[in-house]
């Protein structure tokens, strides 16, 4: 198949890119590079299946005959949104209008990267695919959470009304090589900090808790879903649940760092718990994750340390 992944040069597109084109297919990458950038497509240039297109997927364009859109463009992460707040809207409301447009005409199928951040802080634990969610619809955060719900709203409106081949995958927290560094996330933060040998910033006391799926699990999770017929919402992620503060001593084990932890005040909206429920994807499509914590933390070390002496330019 020719493919376009949008957003294909940030942290998870890189990957499944890496992965789509180790099926066979053709990949066509759409990004903007607003938070993404080169160096995660660099080891791509020589690759004849691949081909880079600079372009913000919230301006009208046409990639020619695909077969399948992956649309991952969007700031992800909690620094990132928060700093490009009204681009974080415009993805995910015209740029997935644009894309599954693109969708309609090629009669391609479609694929949306959605977060658990549609949860919001959720009232049920683990969160199933069935439960609506608990946001807070002007928070800082509803930047983000508010135009991926969009997006699954316009995802399903396309198959219900135009009868696009949809499917949404509802990602959570996903970590491994290519994660920039000073994205301000759980894993990133405390690699940086371990590795420089800094204090590990806990907010709250540390009892808040995460899940995290190392970024090989996340895409073969999202390809099987790719083939299968599911147009509903499913959740792809690792169920390990972790406190912050478990999470941080275990970078510390890892890294072998002599760091201590510092605690800060909680920022309002952080969600308390984020777990996901993935029987749907166990039963649906034989998913499940295979990379424990500890087994991801020390693949992507390596990665971590290169990164923090500034040798990628996505640091
Ligand atoms: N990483 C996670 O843990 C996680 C969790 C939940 C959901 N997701 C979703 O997965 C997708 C990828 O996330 P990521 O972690 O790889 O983030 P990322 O920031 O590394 O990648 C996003 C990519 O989208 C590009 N982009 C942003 N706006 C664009 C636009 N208007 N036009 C073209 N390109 C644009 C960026 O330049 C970047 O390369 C996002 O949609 C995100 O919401 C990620």
């Amino acid at each position: 198949m020719r493919i376009l992944v949008t957003g294909g040069a940030g942290f998870v597109g890189s990957h499944l890119t890496d992965a789509l084109l180790a099926e066979g297919h053709s990949v066509l990458c759409a990004d903007n590079l607003l938070t993404g950038c080169r160096e995660n497509i660099a080891h791509l240039a020589r690759e004849p299946r691949f081909e880079f297109l600079e372009q913000d997927v919230c301006q009208a364009f046409d990639p020619g005959e695909v077969e399948y859109i992956f649309h991952f463009a969007s700031p992800a992460s909690p620094v990132d949104y928060l700093e490009h707040g009204i681009e974080t809207m415009q993805v995910g409301s015209i740029g997935t209008m644009n894309c599954l447009t693109i969708a309609q005409k090629h009669g391609a199928k479609f694929l949306l990267a959605s977060t658990s951040e549609c949860y919001g802080d959720p009232l049920e634990h683990p969160q199933k695919e069935s439960y609506w969610g608990h946001v807070n619809p002007i928070g800082l955060r509803s930047v983000y959470d508010e135009s991926k719900r969009f997006a699954e709203a316009l995802t399903m409106a396309f198959h219900r009304y135009r009868k696009v081949d949809t499917r949404i995958v509802r990602i959570f927290n996903t970590y491994g090589p290519r994660l920039q560094i000073n994205d301000g996330r759980v894993i990133s933060n405390f690699m940086k900090q371990a590795l420089r040998g800094e204090e590990l910033t806990v907010y709250g006391d540390g009892s808040q808790t995460r899940s995290f799926c190392y970024v090989s699990d996340e895409v073969a999770g999202i390809i099987a879903l790719s083939k299968s017929d599911e147009h509903a919402p499913l959740n792809i992620g690792n169920p390990a649940e972790f406190t912050i503060l478990e999470c941080a001593r275990i970078v510390l084990e890892t890294t072998g760092s002599p760091s201590k932890i510092r605690f800060k005040p909680l920022p309002p909206d952080d969600p308390k718990q984020r777990r996901p429920d993935i029987t749907k994807a166990k039963h649906l499509l034989g998913w499940a994750p295979e990379i424990d914590l500890r087994t991801g933390l020390k693949m992507s070390l390596e990665y971590f340390q290169r990164a923090i002496q500034g040798s990628t330019a996505c640091a």
